[in-house]
């Protein structure tokens, strides 16, 4: 660990000098072009200005192609959809990254490396890394860190994913800072260190909440693939159909949907629905491409709203005073109809009183009613309440300064980042077949810290589909995932992590380790552990045997779960059956070597010779019923 942070520091100190000597490098330069102003007559010194001059200029003049290379294709991939479309626009960008425009280069190196646009290709993604990181790109640096951190393409080597995440996140990156934030939250190759993780964890909420201020990010569905293909039947296609409308609402942002909502709402609004009425007066407000934004007709909409007690409406008219749009600036009639809102269980009302307390605008600032009304909203789901919710326990105003409390709410407004929109991506790359793409989106993701994509991936790589990593890697990085997962709370992820080291996957066979995780996981009340639990009491692995703990927890278990009547029917039929071998084994010392002979010649096909017992007993039972 020492050594560690001691590379770290001096990689951090070779930056810094690097920095430095770049820009005396630029005040040599400088010196010498005065000097070689001077002394123009010296015709040396005129010539290699002159060419210096030239190559100027024609590096100037490729960087502006490229620029528009870049631009062009960014347009088409934007408005277009067609795949020729597409395929252009990849070439154009290819063409573009060539002559070296930095971010067509970033482009392209993240399309190569996720497989957005077309194949995957992961030595040309690091390639392009490489070339960018050493440039200064963050964008490069978080990719290389990320790529080392999971030996994809790269050898497998955490402290210099460490150093490359170090790099990205000094330069601004917040896929960086927020991998930071969680690798010293959880203590992942760095000592946990909550304050450390409170840092990077603000950094990337302060510009989400911004976003989100701005209505410009949009939370993303996660789907969990485990419980999807666990969940065979029920209900499927409807949350296919629910995803793919949501996607193809996202691709459309701003286009088709908007209009149609506005035609819709005119409609509900002109019939006397309230909630129309008040979506209305929001789309004036806000304006779009629909409809031009409008503070009168904002007004009116929201006023014929709020006069049938409609919630959004008097929030709506709230607004508009609060902000002096239309209307005059005037507290005091905002913090009315915010307070009438609030009443209501209106979240952004909630969240606006939260705001007026908190500045101490209309009102006498009061920090606990701001923090109370930041809680009641932010348990109704405004995310921006959440944010301040986090500044307060952050900075300890209002309430006791609590740095776990401020990051598990920064997390939470972190989590709504656009990034999130892989969620979508990965899950379609996934149903489409394209296993390794769906994988690195769901492992960067991961790495971010989210619970879902860390269970994602771990379930991706166990079903051994992956081509971008070696055999011997899939399992210990499963293991580690689902681990990760686990310590976020998800109990079959902890059933998991069990599991593998029952058996012995991607780590060595220890059941004392299984048995301590099974034991968790049964205190969430899943049937498998507890089966599995009762399993290794009855045959006293990782612990003492006891054969009647080993029947209370089969028994748990087919309580807990119907779909666990029937294992464990039949491991206590097998329990029975033992103890009666094992009665019967008695007579053994007394007299008959043939039944010890037949003990030993049963034992390898013990399970099934139990079946038949039982199958025995079952036939019986039916029968003399
Ligand atoms: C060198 O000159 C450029 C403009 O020609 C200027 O922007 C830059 O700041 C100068 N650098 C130094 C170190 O003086
Ligand atoms: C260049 O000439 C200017 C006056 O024209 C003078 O002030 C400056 O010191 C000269 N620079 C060098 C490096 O000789
Ligand atoms: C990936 O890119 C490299 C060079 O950038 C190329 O040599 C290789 O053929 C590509 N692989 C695939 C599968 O396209
Ligand atoms: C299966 O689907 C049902 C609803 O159809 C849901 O309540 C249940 O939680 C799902 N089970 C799993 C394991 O996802
Ligand atoms: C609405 O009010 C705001 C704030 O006074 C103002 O900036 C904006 O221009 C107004 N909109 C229109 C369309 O007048
Ligand atoms: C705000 O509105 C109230 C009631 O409508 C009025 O009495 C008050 O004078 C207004 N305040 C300002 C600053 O206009």
């Amino acid at each position: 660990m020492k050594a560690l942070s001691v590379a770290l520091l001096l990689a951090l100190l070779a930056s810094v000098h690097k920095t430095e000597r770049s820009f005396e490098n630029q005040k040599e330069k400088n010196v010498s072009k005065q000097e070689a102003l001077n002394e123009s007559q010296l015709l040396t010194m005129q010539d290699t200005f002159s060419s210096q001059g030239e190559d100027l200029a024609r590096r100037k003049k490729n960087e502006e192609r490229g620029h528009q290379l870049y631009k062009m294709s960014n347009k088409i991939l934007k408005h277009s959809k067609s795949k020729k479309d597409k395929e252009e626009a990849y070439q154009l960008l290819t063409k573009a990254a060539d002559m070296g425009h930095l971010k067509a280069m970033e482009k392209l190196a993240a399309a190569l490396l996720f497989g957005y646009h077309g194949p995957q290709n992961i030595t040309a993604a690091v390639t392009l890394y490489e070339t960018l990181a050493e440039k200064g790109s963050h964008r490069g640096q978080t990719a290389l860190g990320f790529m080392f951190s999971y030996g994809i393409g790269m050898e497998y080597n955490q402290a210099k994913a460490l150093v490359y995440y170090t790099f990205g996140s000094l330069g601004g990156n917040l896929i960086s800072q927020m991998i930071l934030g969680y690798r010293y939250w959880v203590g992942i190759n760095v000592p946990r260190n909550c304050e450390a993780a409170l840092t990077n964890y603000r950094k990337v909420a302060f510009f989400i909440a911004d976003k989100l201020e701005k209505n410009e990010e949009m939370p993303v569905e996660k789907v969990r693939l485990m419980e999807k293909s666990e969940n065979l039947s029920s209900n499927n296609d409807f949350l296919d159909w629910d995803v793919h409308q949501f996607y193809k609402f996202l691709a459309e942002r701003g286009d088709t949907q908007i209009q149609k909502a506005f035609y819709y709402f005119l409609k509900a609004a002109k019939a006397g629905n309230t909630h129309g009425m008040a979506f209305l007066g929001k789309m004036f407000l806000e304006g779009s491409v629909a409809v031009t934004q409008s503070n009168a007709s904002a007004f009116k909409y929201f006023t014929m709203a709020a006069e049938k007690g409609n919630a959004v409406g008097l929030w709506g008219l709230g607004l508009l005073y609060y902000q002096g749009k239309g209307v005059p600036v005037n507290y005091t009639e905002a913090f009315k109809y915010f307070h009438i809102a609030a009443e209501k269980g209106l979240a952004d009302a909630q969240f606006q009183l939260g705001v007026m307390y908190h500045s101490g605008s209309g009102v006498r600032k009061d920090y606990k009613l701001a923090f109370k009304y930041f809680y009641l909203a932010s348990q109704n789901g405004q995310p921006i309440a959440v944010y301040y919710l986090a500044q307060m326990y952050a900075a300890g105003t209002g309430v006791f300064r609590s740095c776990p409390n401020a990051v598990e709410l920064y997390r939470n407004v972190c989590e709504l980042g656009s990034w999130s929109e892989k969620f979508l991506t990965a899950y379609f790359a996934y149903q489409d077949g394209n296993i390794d793409s769906s994988l690195i989106q769901y492992a960067l993701l991961a790495e971010m810290g989210y619970e879902v994509a860390q269970s994602n991936s771990a379930y991706i790589l166990e079903s051994e589909q992956v081509k971008i990593l070696s055999n011997d890697q899939m399992y210990p990085l499963a293991l580690l995932l689902w681990n990760r997962a686990a310590a976020q709370g998800n109990a079959f992820a902890r059933v998991k992590t069990g599991d593998y080291h029952f058996y012995g996957y991607g780590t060595k066979r220890d059941y004392v380790t299984a048995a301590i995780h099974y034991s968790l996981a049964v205190d969430h009340h899943i049937a498998q552990a507890m089966f599995n639990l009762a399993y290794m009491y009855e045959h006293g692995l990782g612990i003492p045997k006891d054969i009647h703990l080993a029947k209370r927890w089969y028994d748990l278990a087919a309580q807990t779960s119907p779909d666990a009547s029937i294992p464990v029917f039949l491991a206590r039929m097998k329990l029975e059956v033992k103890r009666l071998f094992s009665e019967i084994q008695l007579f053994k010392f007394t007299s008959s070597w043939k039944m010890s002979k037949l003990d030993t010649m049963l034992q390898p096909h013990w399970d099934l010779f139990a079946l038949v017992v039982i199958v025995i007993l079952l036939v019986l039972l039916i029968r003399n019923r």
